[in-house]
């Protein structure tokens, strides 16, 4: 199908279709065991207009990090009553605007950004707040920088002067295990000791927690580690273990159950984007069979510790194995060590599978320019993105001369 469009390679290809089957396939999974659910896409995945608009329609909140996501999601008509802003910087200019479009949620990262926000309060108008928790490890792991400590008590801290301070409105607890977090207990353990803390700030200022927002970080079962073996749980598992834990502590704790917020961004849109790429040479070494294709690591980084499926476009046959590597000049630039391929030729197409998540947002213009993307509507390939020009990178760039003086 790809074959038939007279497109320049690399570009990446979006299946919405895909993309609104993984839509449901969550929200249902996540409703079936958490009761009320809310999905809040996470722009910094894949932050192309087109896919956040297209999740917004099917009913999905935006969960942004910076003001370039706030403004991606303004101008997309995207009230703020569906943005929930996220991350460890939050400018004063950006709280500011922020408190203006009066966000579902901001949640909190830091004491200075809470002194921030006393400053940006406007008068008569509440802030939604949330608060971002970490919590000490159970294992080797460190814990986590971001938000606030549960148990050295800064968790407590800041709730209780969130909860007396007039302006503020304290709505959720949040936490983000990581990208990928593979063990179920971390969100078990996390989600008790959350709904524990819910219960001492009602206990200590009345207020009722309403959201318990988990964040993000379930595996993508077919993109599995480039060098371990590692069991991912399917989503399922992490909707069933999420939505148990909650219903289970908040019954100990004897708190209402709070409306669940999950923040997808990987195994949401991971499925429904394709590198499209064409081999340029096919070489043949003593140790291994080469193709090098026009399309690099810098345009999908996690092909560095993912192992993506590749599939060649428009041809079946029985399969070898390929080392599949990019056009960058570095050893380091293998999009797969080990592709099973038909017979493949230069010129053939093939395309990189699972590339939704942290591609686009992550691609650099290292050596080139960065492709375009593109979807299909009614059977008719549409640009969601232009390719970049070579003078979109030059014009960025003074080509001021220094004085050359040599050093003695
Ligand atoms: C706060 C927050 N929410 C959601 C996500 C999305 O994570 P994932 O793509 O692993 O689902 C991230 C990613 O790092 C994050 O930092």
């Amino acid at each position: 199908m790809l074959t038939h469009y007279k497109v320049k390679t690399p570009f990446y290809f979006v299946d919405f279709d895909i993309l609104a089957k993984r839509y449901s396939y969550l929200k249902q999974a996540f409703s079936r065991t958490a009761g009320e659910t809310l999905i809040a896409y996470s722009y910094k995945t894949n932050y192309l207009p087109s896919i956040c608009d297209f999740l917004s329609r099917l009913g999905s909140l935006s969960e942004v990090v910076s003001g370039l996501e706030m403004k991606i999601a303004k101008r997309l008509g995207i009230p703020g009553s569906k943005m929930i802003f996220n991350g460890p910087v939050k400018t004063e200019a950006e709280i500011r605007e922020a408190s203006r479009l009066r966000l579902m949620l901001v949640n909190l990262d830091s004491f200075n950004e809470l002194k921030i926000l006393e400053r940006n309060r406007i008068n008569g108008q509440k802030i939604n707040l949330g608060v971002r928790l970490s919590f000490a490890p159970t294992d080797h792991r460190d814990e986590s920088r971001f938000g606030f400590s549960v148990d050295d008590g800064s968790a407590l801290k800041v709730c209780r002067r969130v909860a007396r301070t007039r302006g503020f409105k304290l709505r959720a607890l949040h936490f983000h295990l990581g990208s990928v977090t593979t063990e179920l207990s971390r969100f078990t353990e996390a989600i008790e000791q959350s709904i524990g803390l819910m219960r001492d700030i009602e206990d200590y200022a009345g207020t009722k927690i309403e959201y318990l927002d988990v964040g993000g970080g379930f595996a993508l079962e077919t993109t599995p580690p480039l060098l371990q073996e590692t069991h991912y749980p399917t989503l399922d598992a992490y909707a069933q273990t999420i939505g148990r834990a909650i219903a289970k502590s908040a019954r100990i704790h004897g708190v209402e159950v709070p409306i669940l917020i999950v923040e997808p961004g990987r195994a949401l849109v991971g499925p429904a984007v394709q590198l499209v790429s064409r081999i340029i040479s096919c070489k043949q070494k003593r140790n291994a069979r080469y193709l090098v294709v026009d399309a690099g690591t810098n345009l999908v980084p996690s092909c560095t510790y993912l192992r993506h499926q590749i599939r060649l476009v428009g041809r079946e046959g029985l399969r070898r194995m390929y080392c599949v590597t990019g056009p960058l000049c570095m050893e380091s630039d293998v999009l797969s060590p080990a592709a099973a391929l038909p017979r493949v030729k230069e010129g053939d197409i093939i395309a990189i599978e699972d590339v939704g998540a942290y591609s686009i947002t992550f691609s650099s213009q290292f050596m080139r320019p960065r492709p375009a993307a593109f979807g299909l509507v009614d059977g008719k390939l549409v640009c969601l993105a232009r390719e970049e020009i070579e003078e979109d990178i030059i014009r960025r760039m003074s080509f001021r001369r220094m004085k050359a003086t040599s050093a003695h």
